[in-house]
């Protein structure tokens, strides 16, 4: 998919003020510097649209991107911040649940994880809420060019072996480099299905 337009619509804590929820939308989640908006920006190949940092906590409120008029890219807080306060943690998990569980055009969820590791409880405890919930998310695995393949794929399978104890069906995975723009193209394309469905079902 190439994309003509990639435009910042707005920051909100609010969930109540977000855009009207009639465009398919896309969001991203996943740990504090785990690589959320820099692969918004590798998808879209613009490079300074979501704002990166070395430093976790950059992202701190829900930030919308139009694309090509036609549908969302939503990027995330980052959970797991070690120096965020006690209170700033519950305003996390408010406004991001809340935004999760209530959003209506949201198609799915897509879930980062940092392939350089090995499974960590907070990544899976989030799937596993997602899944209670019903949220549909892919797993994209992050920074792959930081180490070998074969380290990566290592730590996908335990990823994957650990969540087959709460799920019958592992959903779909990426290996992503934001650096590399290794598995970009297919993260689009999965996009670019899902909006083909939602604008086919609109019109029947
Ligand atoms: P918060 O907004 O703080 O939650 O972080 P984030 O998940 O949005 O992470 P961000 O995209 O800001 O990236 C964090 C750091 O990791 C930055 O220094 C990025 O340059 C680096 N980074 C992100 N993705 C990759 C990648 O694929 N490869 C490499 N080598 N570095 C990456
Ligand atoms: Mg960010």
């Amino acid at each position: 998919m190439m994309i003509k337009r990639a435009e910042f619509i707005c920051s909100n804590t609010n969930v109540d003020k977000l855009p009207q929820p009639t465009l398919p939308e896309y969001a991203f989640i996943g740990r504090s510097n785990v690589g959320k908006s820099s692969l918004i920006n590798a998808l879209t190949q613009r490079k300074g649209l979501a704002k990166t940092s070395q430093t976790p906590g950059k992202t701190q409120l829900i930030n919308h991107f139009l694309i090509d008029n036609r549908w969302y890219l939503v990027d995330l807080p980052g959970y797991g911040y070690a120096k965020t306060s006690r209170s700033n943690r519950n305003e996390w998990e408010k406004f991001i649940r809340k935004y999760l569980f209530t959003r209506e055009n949201l198609q799915c969820v897509f879930v980062l994880v940092d392939s350089r590791l090995k499974p960590q409880k907070i990544d899976l405890d989030f799937c596993y809420t997602l899944g209670e919930k019903g949220i549909p998310f892919i797993l994209v695995f992050t920074k792959a060019d930081k180490q070998s393949r074969v380290k990566s794929d290592q730590h996908i399978a335990l990823f994957c072996k650990a969540l087959k104890q709460w799920f019958e069906e592992i959903p779909p995975h990426f290996l992503t480099s934001s650096e590399s723009r290794l598995g970009c193209d297919q993260v689009m394309e999965l996009i670019d299905d899902v909006n083909q469905k939602f604008y086919s079902s609109y019109e029947s």
